[in-house]
């Protein structure tokens, strides 16, 4: 393979913390990175599986033990939280979402998600507690 797109895992459920899935899909993600070690170790890597900011450091260290770690060919992807600040930012500004580009970077989780509300496309501005909303709302 000269890509592999990894969203296997589990998605959080009612009562399950962060740390629950973590510790699963963390597990499940070092496996399929092993896998890619023994049978294409010069692939693409795009992983989907959550928390994303702590699955692609995993797959790094498995391919960094195995000699195989190339930073150009592993990268985590984000659109699930893009899709949802997208949504809520249209909702605000009264549009069509397929109208807006929210740019998310950081992590997964409440203290690291960033989205860059002044970079939104149309450019807009947002009240202090528009933007808290979109941090909570792109989160859970
Ligand atoms: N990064 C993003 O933008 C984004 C977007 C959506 C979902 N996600 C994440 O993707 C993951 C999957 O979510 P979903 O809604 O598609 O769940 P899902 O339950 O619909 O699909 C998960 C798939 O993973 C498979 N799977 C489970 N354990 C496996 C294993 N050990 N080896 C191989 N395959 C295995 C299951 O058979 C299933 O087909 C979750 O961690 C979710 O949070 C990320």
């Amino acid at each position: 393979m000269d890509l592999v797109i990894i969203p296997a895992g589990v998605p959080r459920k009612p009562g399950m913390t962060r740390d629950d899935l973590f510790k699963i899909n963390a597990g499940i993600v070092r496996t399929l990175c092993e896998g890619i070690v023994k049978s294409c170790p010069r692939a693409i890597v795009n992983l989907i599986s959550n928390p994303v900011n702590s699955t692609v450091p995993i797959a790094a260290e498995v391919f960094k033990k195995a000699g195989t770690y190339d930073p150009r060919h592993l990268l985590g992807v984000n659109m699930l939280d893009v899709v949802r600040a997208n949504t809520f930012v249209a909702e605000v500004l009264g549009i069509d979402p397929r109208q807006v580009d929210v740019p998310v970077v950081g992590g997964h989780a409440g203290v690291t998600i960033l989205p860059l509300l002044s970079q939104v496309k149309p450019p807009s501005t947002f009240t202090p507690e528009e933007t808290d909303t979109t941090k909570t709302i792109i989160t859970n």
